[in-house]
């Protein structure tokens, strides 16, 4: 059984996400969307609504995925569950010195679990969550961005 897992912060969902986990089930027989925490990170969600969040906009996707959050190092979580790799989304080529460090770091601290990167279409080549918060901020239209109850979410938490 081949066992995946798509770390992020996931602060909030959006469509790039959505596109990475439609994609990532094709290729395990089972994924794990894991809500970690990245300590450079400062979050708009608290972590049990963005489990909220993922739980609600992923229950019509394929039946094998599980939505769980850790506190830990990542590749703790990969040995502790038998997880032999790990998805993440490649963007633009600005993401891809971060990706590297992080997969890099990985690696050294577990060698048997695998990085693998799935390139996100071409419509989700931006599509960020800071970017979303950003232009929510402003009041933009970030309805191609975000499912609509995310966007719903969002709009509730900067008014
Ligand atoms: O969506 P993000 O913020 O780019 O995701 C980064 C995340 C949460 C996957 C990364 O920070 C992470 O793996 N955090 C858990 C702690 C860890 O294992 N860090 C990597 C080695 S220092």
């Amino acid at each position: 059984m081949r066992i995946g897992i798509y770390p992020g912060s996931f602060d909030p969902l959006t469509y790039g996400h959505l596109d990475v986990i439609e994609r990532a089930t094709k290729i395990c027989d089972k994924l794990i969307v894991g809500i970690l925490v990245n300590s450079a990170k400062k979050y708009l969600f608290d972590l049990e609504e963005r489990i909220d969040i993922l739980r609600h906009c992923c229950s019509e996707c394929d039946k094998n995925i599980e939505i769980i959050s850790f506190d830990g190092l990542l590749v703790d979580y990969c040995k502790e569950n038998n997880i032999s790799f790990i998805i993440r989304g490649l963007r633009a080529v600005s993401d891809f010195e971060y990706e590297i460090t992080l997969a890099s770091i990985n690696r050294r601290l577990a060698s048997d679990i695998e990085t693998i990167f799935l390139m996100a279409r071409d419509e989700n080549l931006f599509v960020s969550s800071s970017l979303v918060k950003e232009v929510a901020m402003y009041k933009g239209d970030i309805s191609t961005l975000v499912p609509p109850y995310v966007a719903d979410k969002i709009r509730a938490k900067i008014s």
